[in-house]
């Protein structure tokens, strides 16, 4: 009989040092594994330490983490537009999403995606955007299945190991919660 796992997803405004290493070790994993976001060779701690850390130092950024068992194997971003762009304030990008190979299908990725959808639609987010490689098949899978539109191709989206990949480009109209609903918010969007 396999025990059960502990499944948690949470928005964090800092790591102490304990939580910083195991993220540092799920990202370098992730990279290993190919499906790095962005990165394609894995970084040192110091390296990687200093780029979470300045993450969680941008105003319109927002973390979030999720533990297997209490450590953490994986994180997702939420980017607010800048304060000046207010003609786009009511839309937020998921970004940088990933759990460690160590971590996968266990269902963590899809609470994470929700976790950022319930934040965004706090803040009165309207509508969550988000781009993928189109070689990230697994990631296209979990976005498609939680509700998300496809709504354009990037031919010339990322380069890896010499070769260009095209990017996928995603939406999905979030539901404020106590406010008018999204369609009589946004009025006809075609
Ligand atoms: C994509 C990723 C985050 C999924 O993590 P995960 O925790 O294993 O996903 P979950 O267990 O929550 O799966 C949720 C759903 O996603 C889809 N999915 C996830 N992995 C899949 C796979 N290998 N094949 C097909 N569908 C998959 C399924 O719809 C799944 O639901 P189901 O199990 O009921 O069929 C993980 O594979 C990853 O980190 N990949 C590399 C990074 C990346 O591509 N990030 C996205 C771009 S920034």
């Amino acid at each position: 009989m396999s025990a059960v796992r502990e499944l948690a997803v949470e928005r964090v405004e800092h790591l102490d040092p304990h939580d910083l290493a195991d993220l540092c070790d799920a990202t370098n994993a992730a990279i290993v594994d190919g499906g790095g976001f962005g990165w394609l060779e894995a970084q040192s701690r110091a390296a990687l330490e200093r780029h979470f850390g300045g993450i969680l130092l941008v105003p319109e950024r927002e973390f979030f983490i999720a533990r297997l068992d209490g450590e953490v194997v994986g994180s997702a971003q939420m980017i607010r537009p800048p304060r000046h762009n207010e003609a786009q304030a009511f839309s937020a990008q998921l970004a940088h999403a990933f759990i460690a190979p160590y971590a996968r299908g266990f269902g963590l990725a899809r609470m994470l995606v929700r976790r950022v959808e319930d934040r965004a639609a706090a803040l009165g987010m309207r509508v969550m955007n988000l781009d993928v490689r189109a070689t990230q098949e697994s990631a296209i899978a979990l976005f498609e299945a939680a509700g998300y539109t496809r709504w354009g191709v990037h031919p010339a989206y990322a380069r890896a190991n010499g070769q260009t990949i095209p990017g996928y480009y995603y939406y999905k109209l979030l539901e404020v919660p106590g406010g008018r609903s999204t369609a009589e918010a946004l009025g006809d969007i075609g």
